[in-house]
């Protein structure tokens, strides 16, 4: 664990446990797994946000994975922490998956840090999106907005981890055109998904096209070391993250 990922975790900690007991926060975690697993319809009306307890779950438990998963796939794909002005973070919520993006980057290019620009449709995701920035040294603007539709700054690295599978079919269907033209212009774009079997209609339908474009599909599995809040909510919510799955799309016709 680095000392920035520390200090996120020691902040989310105390922010999210300020005013809500671990008993509450792993009662909320149960629920919120369960919207994503069980209740996909409900996603489309914010239904995982909805509410403090959901929404301390989801900063201090899927946003510290997101993290991990990101930063491990990132470290794997060949020429991905090259570096970057500044990144597009879409459906960014708490903005982990940007932050590993941005962050893992940054390690390896000069000492300037990349600019992270935040876009979510919940009201709640753009100030916690910019705490998470900013406790990694990034410059961030955070904004409401539905990315099906927002201006996305160009020419920019594009990241959309955990959020396309939300989106009704034909406003996903848009976005991922807009996506796969950015990638053949050449900017690197990063689509994160979980691998589970809801995804996998639109997945292999798309997969055909983002490799027809220079692309590449991958699936992770990745051993990580988690952090004791995480690994403690885990067990008490009855989960099971011991390993870090995942699926992704990248494509970056520059290397
Ligand atoms: C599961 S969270 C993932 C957040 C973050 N990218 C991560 O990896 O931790 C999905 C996010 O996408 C956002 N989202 C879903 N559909 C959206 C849309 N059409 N426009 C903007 N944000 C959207 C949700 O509000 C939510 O914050």
């Amino acid at each position: 664990m680095d000392d920035r990922f520390a200090g996120w975790m020691a902040a989310l900690e105390a922010r999210h446990l300020a005013e809500l007991t671990f008993p509450e926060v792993s009662r909320a975690l149960r629920a919120l797994s369960s919207a994503y697993v069980e209740r996909r319809a409900t996603l489309a009306q914010g239904a995982a946000l909805d509410g403090a307890g959901k929404r301390a779950a989801f900063a201090l438990f899927y946003g510290p994975l997101h993290y991990l998963l990101v930063r491990h796939i990132v470290s794997a794909l060949p020429g991905a922490t090259r570096a970057m002005d500044t990144l597009a973070d879409l459906g960014c919520g708490t903005g982990a998956s940007g932050a590993a993006w941005a962050s893992a980057a940054s390690a390896k290019a000069s000492a300037d840090r990349p600019k992270i620009v935040g876009i979510d449709r919940h009201p709640w995701a753009a100030a916690e999106a910019a705490a998470t920035y900013r406790a990694f040294g990034l410059s961030a603007t955070t904004r409401r907005g539905d990315i099906a539709t927002a201006k996305l700054p160009r020419p920019a690295p594009i990241i959309a981890a955990f959020a396309l599978n939300e989106m009704a079919d034909a406003e996903r269907d848009a976005l991922l055109t807009r996506l796969v033209e950015r990638g053949s212009a050449g900017d690197r774009v990063l689509i994160v998904e979980p691998i589970a079997g809801f995804v996998a209609r639109w997945w292999d339908q798309w997969k055909k096209t983002v490799e027809a474009a220079g692309g590449r599909a991958d699936e992770w599995r990745a051993h990580v070391e988690l952090p004791a809040i995480v690994a403690k909510l885990d067990k008490a919510a009855g989960l099971n993250h011991r390993e870090l799955t995942g699926r992704s799309f990248y494509i970056d016709i520059r290397n």
